[in-house]
């Protein structure tokens, strides 16, 4: 059953299938944002490889056991299965809703540590260790004592530099990371002779560099390892902690739960167990690319490897660390602390593929990102309402009106290609499908990678382009004129053609959002594919969207949401929550520790964080330069945040009738009607010059009547000499209109 313990991605297993999982998750708790937040992640790395044609195997699952689940329990009055069986049939709901689920086309197996069939591979392995020899030639596991201090939150054993000695000499020292009491353990143990393997793991990380990533938490590893490795207690006595699998020959002891938990990756697929072998197939699948959170990459990149090579089976694909959700004094979110984004919150409020959207495209991976309500309400609006959404609808809504709902032919013949050049459109065809190839190529790339931002980046801007393209081209003008029918026929069909591109390449990410435009595109009955699922993304070809399709009925995809509305609503459900009042089916003892002191509630909902992932640094700039300019009174951020700051596109601007100093213009800021804004700038800006061209707009300003015309909005610009010019404030990158400023 297993192979050497070289692992080379090149072999037939790694070719062919695909194998990912997610940590599995502690069974003590309910899930929150950080949890769905590793499974959003496998998920899309998941529908990514099936779309490829690659057999893939997803996992996710519990942790079952520990001391810690057994604390739960009994706080709950369960016996620690009924609390694991109270927490899985919540994750499965939470999946479910999610859409995480099998049923859903994610996850294949929801693991949990309880099976007989995990009891036996854990054995199984437990016993190649207990015979295996190390590199120095010494066993690998032996008996001893252990003394020391041990975190139930983490499950995991703490040295001096990782605890905070407590302010009374004779208590108990203090969790660095979870802030809870540590336990005493002084008892026998099983060691595993982790010592000796620190060059073999130097050697495996240095002849491996993909082994861990990215390579900042790669280095962080080795520095590590380098640093010497100590001798791992890896049992308990039975008396201490009996919720765990026995050690085999030895029952009085069970096994160190992450010992345990990390060899789920193999006996879920079948190490251990034939059963289980033929129903997934460990030699077909394995090895596996785990993602976790970079808070347990320790024990994934050091232990787990070192539990590998002592039993001789083949390393991981690779172990990818991602970095963690913030609360808004940066802290990392989790239950223990009380300070969670929870999952019924989002769910009530967001549609699945906004927050599956919002997830990956603000978080940088591998760094952490600081989550936000209110963000989440700005990239909905701006990037699904006013961009995909928008140009979906306003495509084929144009296809229903212009071309009885038929996708048009995208031909203009030769006597036409004047008139449609004149109407601003690009005659030559493979510009736009070029540009589309190198978009996709990118786009792979970066997930390639895992950088998900970027490649939503790359999205997004094919987006711009084509929306560039409707804006210039002016359907609704061309569909006045019979000559102009040709132009009107490739605008649109250009735009139906991309549209079928980002549902290809998006699917991944928004399985939901670009299923439901592929159906209303008529292509859900299509022969070839009846999901975006079903194409390979770097098979895409331009000009496969049949001509005369037909179109099926046009519905809006992310209506956009009421910030104010909503903001209050979550504020208000959260000091329901705090206040006790919280009806889910999530009693507040389900949290890892007791509540936490203040702040309100495990349920954080009202956490108003106003900065994005990007957007800790840019509050410093804000004040450095505040400074520079001689700025003595600052503003807070969420003063700032209160403008609403949009990129908008100037549709028409005239003069006013004896108004020297006003243009009246028409901007397009990503809502459904253009704003008309009036400016004070006739002297020093032309209408002609102002046209098509991307300005910063408040949009919240209250709207005020000027000669006449209701001004709903001002432009910025800057204020340049003793007469103070206006100097419009521009973009000279393609940015999406609507997309907020901040
Ligand atoms: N049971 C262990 C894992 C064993 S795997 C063999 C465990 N469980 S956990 O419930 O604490 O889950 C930790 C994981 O949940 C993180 O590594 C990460 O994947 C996810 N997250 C939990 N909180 C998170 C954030 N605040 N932010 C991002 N991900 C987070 O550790």
């Amino acid at each position: 059953m297993q192979r050497g313990i070289s692992c080379r991605t090149d072999h037939e297993a790694c070719m062919k299938t695909f194998y990912v999982t997610t940590p599995i998750y502690y069974a003590n708790s309910l899930p929150h944002l950080g949890h769905l937040y590793t499974m959003i992640v496998a998920d899309t790395i998941a529908r990514h490889k099936r779309q490829q044609g690659i057999e893939t195997f997803f996992l996710t699952g519990t942790d079952e056991h520990g001391i810690n689940i057994e604390r739960a329990a009994q706080r709950n009055g369960r016996t620690p299965k009924e609390q694991a069986d109270y927490v899985v049939s919540y994750f499965k709901k939470m999946t479910a809703e999610f859409r995480l689920d099998t049923e859903h086309g994610g996850y294949d197996v929801f693991m949990r540590t309880s099976e007989p069939f995990h009891y036996q591979g854990v054995s199984e392995l437990w016993r190649h260790l207990a015979k295996a020899k190390t590199p120095k030639g010494n066993d690998a596991i032996y008996k001893g004592h252990y003394e020391g201090w041990f975190c139930a939150a983490c499950a995991e054993y703490k040295t001096e530099d990782e605890y905070a000695k407590p302010a009374t000499a004779g208590d108990p020292p203090t969790c660095l990371i979870h802030e809870t009491l540590l336990d005493r353990v002084s008892e026998d143990s099983y060691f595993f002779r982790l010592a000796d393997y620190g060059d073999a793991l130097l050697e495996l990380y240095k002849s491996r560099p993909e082994f861990v990533q990215p390579e900042s938490r790669r280095n962080e590893v080795m520095s590590f390892v380098a640093g010497g490795l100590q001798d791992l207690s890896v049992s308990r006595l039975r008396t201490s902690v009996s919720w765990g699998v026995p050690v085999p020959d030895d029952p009085e002891h069970t096994m160190y739960v992450w010992f345990e938990a990390l060899t789920n990756y193999i006996t879920a697929i079948g190490f251990g167990n034939e059963e289980r072998e033929r129903a997934v197939g460990f030699e077909k699948f394995w090895p596996a690319l785990h993602l976790v959170g970079k808070d347990i990459l320790r024990f994934h990149a050091v232990y787990w490897p070192a539990f590998l090579l002592a039993a001789r089976v083949e390393q991981p694909r690779a172990i990818i660390a991602h970095g963690m959700w913030l609360d808004p004094v940066g802290k990392k979110m989790s239950k223990t602390l009380g300070n969670t984004v929870e999952l019924d919150v989002l769910n009530r409020h967001f549609p699945i593929d906004a927050i599956r959207y919002f997830c990956l495209r603000e978080m940088v991976f591998g760094q952490d990102g600081r989550f936000g309500y209110e963000a989440l309400i700005d990239r909905t609006n701006s990037d699904l309402a006013s961009g995909l959404g928008n140009l979906s609808s306003r495509t084929l809504t144009m296809i229903a009106r212009y071309c009885d709902g038929r996708v048009p032919s995208g031909f203009i013949a030769e006597d036409k290609l004047l008139l449609a050049k004149r109407a601003g459109l690009d005659t030559e065809e493979t510009a736009i499908s070029g540009f589309l190839e190198h978009a996709r190529d990118q786009f792979l790339q970066h997930l390639e990678v895992f950088a998900f931002s970027k490649a939503l980046e790359t999205a997004w801007s094919v987006v711009a382009r084509i929306d560039k393209m409707i804006s210039d081209a002016k359907p609704w003008d061309l569909a006045k004129d019979e000559n102009q029918k040709q132009t009107l026929n490739a605008v649109l069909y250009r735009s139906a053609e991309t549209l079928r591109w980002l549902c290809v390449l998006l699917f991944p990410v928004m399985p939901n959002a670009t299923t439901e435009i592929w159906n209303q595109m008529g292509l859900g009955s299509s022969a070839d594919a009846r999901t975006p699922a079903g194409v390979n993304p770097a098979k895409l070809t331009w000009g496969e969207l049949g001509e005369g399709t037909t179109i099926a009925e046009v519905k809006p995809l992310f209506p956009r949401i009421d910030k104010a509305k909503t903001m209050k609503e979550i504020n208000d459900q959260g000091q329901e929550a705090g206040a006790g009042g919280r009806n889910d089916q999530a009693s507040s003892t389900d949290v890892a520790q007791s509540p936490p002191a203040s702040g309100g509630g495990a349920v954080s909902a009202p956490a108003i964080i106003e900065q994005s992932a990007s957007g800790g640094s840019g509050q410093h700039a804000t004040e450095a330069d505040a400074g520079a300019v001689g700025v003595t009174s600052f503003i807070d951020i969420t003063d700032f945040t209160k403008v609403d700051l949009r990129v908008g596109e100037v549709l028409t601007a005239e003069r006013i009738p004896k108004a020297d100093k006003l243009l009246l213009l028409t901007v397009d800021i990503g809502e459904e009607k253009p704003r008309q804004i009036l400016a004070g700038i006739a002297q020093f800006y032309s209408p002609e010059q102002l046209l098509g061209r991307k300005i910063a707009v408040v949009s919240n300003l209250k709207p005020r009547k000027l000669r006449g015309y209701e001004s709903q909005g001002m432009l910025l610009a800057a204020s340049v000499g003793e007469e103070g010019k206006p100097v419009i404030a521009t973009f000279t990158e393609d940015v999406p209109n609507g997309a907020r400023l901040k």
